[in-house]
């Protein structure tokens, strides 16, 4: 099945939408919270355009002994900064929502700490039937792109930056793109 290839001119440009989208929407965010890896490069990316803070959060699928886990259980949080998030706007940010296992984990944790609000960023949604769902919560949620269910190449994974460059511009001249 044919793969998304991502340059990061594409992930600048949909950043870019993402942050006019949050700025029309009314959404002033306090905080910006990046979940980490995917949401790392997004999340300093919308920095550049929106000028909030960053904090990170970690997530992973293994438990304590390295055996994989249905559920995903924090590796790392905000901690100390956890306990500012109350009455804060916060927008949630990552690089895809595939299952919606993670987003819907992250939202819960950080509805613990009573922010004001939540909006959540993606890049890319994948259109396709989600195992979790956006809490009620959450009034604003914001794909930057809605894309079909196929795996994406981020440019951050490439081991050959040209090489993944170019297999973007040959997908987007079959017009298989869809990220412009
Ligand atoms: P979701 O709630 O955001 O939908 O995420 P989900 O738990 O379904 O995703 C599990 C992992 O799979 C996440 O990585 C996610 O980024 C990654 N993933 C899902 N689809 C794609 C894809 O098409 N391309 C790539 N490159 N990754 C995908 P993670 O465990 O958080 O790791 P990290 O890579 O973000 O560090
Ligand atoms: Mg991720």
């Amino acid at each position: 099945m044919e793969k998304y290839y991502f340059t990061y001119e594409d992930i600048h440009r949909t950043a870019r939408d993402i942050a006019e989208r949050v700025v029309s929407s009314g959404f002033e965010p306090d905080v910006i919270v990046a979940i980490g890896s995917g949401g790392f490069i997004p999340a300093r990316i919308l920095r550049t355009f929106l000028g909030k803070p960053i904090l990170a959060v970690g997530i992973a699928y293994y438990d304590a002994d390295d055996k994989p886990s249905e559920l995903p259980r924090k590796v790392q949080w905000v901690e100390e900064a956890e306990k500012k998030l109350a009455g804060k706007r916060i927008l949630l940010v990552d690089e895809v929502d595939d299952s919606r296992t993670t987003l819907e984990y992250c939202v819960r944790e950080l509805l613990r700490h009573r922010p004001a609000e939540i909006a959540v960023a993606v890049l890319h949604d994948k259109r396709k039937e989600k195992r979790g769902a956006i809490p009620p919560e959450v009034k604003r949620y914001i794909a930057g792109r809605t894309i079909e269910d196929r795996w994406v190449c981020y440019p951050w994974d490439a081991l050959d930056i040209d090489g993944h460059v170019a297999a973007a511009a040959a997908s987007s001249d079959a017009g298989g793109g869809e990220g412009r």
